[in-house]
C-alpha cells in the first residue's frame, strides 16, 4: 500500500488531517483566501455559491462549540449543506462499524467528512478509505493535531501583525497535550515566523524531539519578554492522566497571565487564546476581556478559514475531475 498522503498526485490538496507537510504557498493560499471572506464589524458575513451541491458532514465524538458550529456556518455560507452527527468513530467502535458508518453517508452523497476525536489515526483511516471525491478535514486530533485552527491562528497573526517575519510569538500553557500548540507550531514555522518560544512548566512541556525550531521557557517572565504575539492556552485536564498540576490557584499564581505580567511583552502585543478560556486559571479575566486581546477575531476568522479550507478542497477537486 502506497503510504498515505493528503495530497493528489498533482499535489494539490485533497484532505487537510496536519500541517505537517503541507508547503507555506498552500498556507498562504488558503490564508489569501481566507482574507477575501472577512468582513468588516457591522457589514454582512461573506457568502458565496462555491459549496453548491455539497454535503459537509460534522462528525464530532468530543466537546466542541465554536469548531463545529464554525464548519457548518462556513459550509452554509457557501451554498452547502451541513450535517452534524454524534457518531462514535474511533476504536471503541471500531473496525467496520467506523467504515459502515462512512458508506452510509458515501452513500447518501456526503462530499467532506469533518472530524474530531480524541483518539489519534481516525481521520487518517477514514480518509484512507473513502471514494475518490470525498475529501477529510480533522477538526482536532487527540493530542496532535487541529490544522484550521492553526491556520486561523496564523490569519489572526497576519491580521493584526502584518506578517511573520520579524515576530517573536510565545506559546504558553500545557503544550505537552495541546494539538493547537502544535498545528499552531507548524503554521508559524512554515511562514518563517521570527522566533517561536514554547512557554511551560516542565511537566507540560513536549518532548525533547517535538517542536525543533521553538525555544523553550521555564519561567513565564522569561518567556513572554518582548513577544508580540502571547498565546496562552488551557491545561487539558481530559488528557493528564497521571501528570502532576498543581491546583488553578497555584496554576495562576505562577503561570497565570496578569496584567502585571503582560507588562513585559512589548507594548503592542496581542494576547490569543484557542477558547474555552479559563478566567483565573491560565489567564485573568481583565487581561482575557482587555485592549490586547484578539480571542474573538480568532473565533471570527475561524469561519473564514474553515470557508477558505472548504472552498479550496472543492476546487481542487473539481480540478482532479472526479464525480460523484
Ligand atoms: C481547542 C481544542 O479543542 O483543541 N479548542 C478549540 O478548538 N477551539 C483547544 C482546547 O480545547 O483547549
Amino acid at each position: 500500500m502506497t503510504p498515505f498522503s493528503q495530497h493528489d498526485p498533482a499535489g494539490r490538496l485533497r484532505h487537510l488531517t496536519t500541517l505537517e507537510g503541507v508547503p507555506a504557498e498552500q498556507i498562504r493560499a488558503i490564508l489569501e483566501r481566507a482574507q477575501g471572506f472577512l468582513r468588516s464589524p457591522g457589514e454582512m458575513p461573506a457568502r458565496a455559491r462555491t459549496l453548491e451541491g455539497i454535503t459537509v458532514a460534522n462528525m464530532f465524538t468530543e466537546p466542541s462549540t465554536r469548531t463545529r458550529a464554525s464548519f457548518e456556518l462556513a459550509a452554509r455560507r457557501l451554498g452547502g449543506e451541513a450535517l452534524n452527527l454524534d457518531i462514535n468513530l474511533s476504536s471503541r467502535a471500531k473496525g467496520e462499524t467506523v467504515l459502515d458508518t462512512i458508506y452510509t453517508l458515501q452513500a447518501m452523497a456526503v462530499d467532506v467528512f469533518v472530524i474530531r476525536d480524541a483518539e489519534p489515526g481516525v481521520c487518517q483511516y477514514v480518509a484512507e478509505h473513502v471514494q475518490d471525491h470525498v475529501s477529510v478535514v480533522s477538526a482536532g486530533e487527540a493530542h496532535l493535531s487541529h490544522p484550521t485552527q492553526g491556520l486561523l491562528d496564523a490569519l489572526t497573526v497576519l491580521q493584526f501583525k502584518g506578517g511573520f517575519r520579524d515576530l517573536v510569538v510565545a506559546i504558553v500553557g500545557d503544550i505537552r497535550h495541546s494539538r493547537v500548540a502544535r498545528s499552531s507550531y507548524q503554521a508559524l514555522a512554515a511562514l518563517e515566523v521570527g522566533e517561536i518560544r514554547i512557554v511551560a512548566p516542565q511537566a507540560l512541556m513536549p518532548e525533547a524531539e517535538e517542536l525543533p525550531l521553538a525555544r523553550r521557557h521555564n519561567v513565564l517572565e522569561d518567556g513572554i519578554a518582548h513577544a508580540d504575539v502571547v498565546m496562552m492556552l488551557r491545561i487539558q485536564k481530559e488528557r493528564l492522566a497521571g501528570t502532576a498540576i498543581p491546583d488553578d490557584h497555584e496554576y495562576h499564581r505562577q503561570w497565570g497571565l496578569t496584567r502585571q505580567r503582560l507588562k513585559l511583552a512589548r507594548p503592542e502585543v496581542i494576547v490569543m487564546h484557542p477558547g474555552p478560556i479559563n478566567r483565573g486559571v491560565e489567564i485573568a479575566s481583565d487581561v482575557a476581556d482587555g485592549p490586547s486581546a484578539v480571542i474573538r477575531a480568532q473565533v471570527t476568522n475561524g469561519v473564514a478559514v474553515r470557508m477558505a479550507v472548504l472552498e479550496t478542497l472543492i476546487e481542487n477537486r473539481l480540478q482532479r475531475g472526479v464525480v460523484r
